[in-house]
């Protein structure tokens, strides 16, 4: 692979902010493959949870992380359709908060960023790649020449979240839910391996007030400039 060649678009950003989709958007839009890297180490915590590994085991980590049965199907070469782990369908168990919890916690753990590296910058083919998560800009695809960090306030980022469970006919708690994102926000931004925060040469995008319409506008025009 090389990343120079290929049109990487990376967009960063914390919890709930909205990633996921703008990403897919993009993604559909550009006719660029997608790489939603959450949903890597969400299936690795599911694998180091599976073989009841405590995560201060780091050598076992490592290994689960090397040898780590992960394939995505997808849809027209970029929406993401399903997640198996191992030969099981883990679609649904991926999204739940619980997973994102234990994958946030795992994910600080550097040899598992280092073992995970590879799997991520494979997604990079020809015509160009959409990639989301924490550390596409700074890290992974450092080297990118589209870069997006995506903020919003925390308690925005909770009351889409909400809203994103409620239409999956699941009940949520504000109060619950605001304290996760904050914890998670805490957490992903503060640790020492790969800490979620904006590359030098990102666009920062604040959606608060934003609607997707006018988000996808802006990384849009970003491409085109
Ligand atoms: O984007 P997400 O909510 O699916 O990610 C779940 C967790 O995985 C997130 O809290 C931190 C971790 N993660 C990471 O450390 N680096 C990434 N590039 C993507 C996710």
């Amino acid at each position: 692979m090389n990343q120079n060649t290929i049109s990487i678009l990376a967009i960063d950003g914390p919890s709930g902010v909205g990633k996921g989709t703008v990403a897919r958007v993009m993604a559909q839009k550009l006719g660029w493959h997608l790489l939603d890297s959450g949903a890597i180490y969400r299936a690795f915590a599911l694998a180091v949870e599976a073989r009841g590994v405590d995560i201060a085991d780091k050598s076992a980590l490592q290994k689960i992380a090397q040898t780590l049965d992960l394939e995505f199907k997808t849809e027209q070469g970029s929406e993401l359709v399903s997640v198996f782990l191992e030969g099981g369908d883990v679609s649904k168990i991926l999204r739940t908060e619980q997973t994102g919890e234990m994958a946030s916690k795992v994910a600080s753990v550097g040899v598992v960023r280092t073992a995970l590296l590879k799997r991520q910058q494979d997604f990079a083919q020809a015509p160009g790649l959409v990639a989301d998560g924490r550390d596409m800009g700074t890290v992974v695809f450092a080297d990118a020449p589209f870069k997006v960090f995506l903020t919003a306030s925390a308690q925005e980022r909770a009351k889409r979240r909400l809203k994103q469970l409620q239409a999956q006919g699941t009940m949520g708690i504000m109060s619950q839910i605001l304290a996760e994102v904050v914890a998670r926000d805490e957490r992903d931004c503060s640790r020492k391996n790969s800490p979620l925060k904006p590359a030098d040469d990102a666009l920062i995008i604040d959606t608060t007030e934003l609607s997707i319409d006018k988000v996808i506008a802006q990384v849009s025009e970003l491409i085109k400039a």
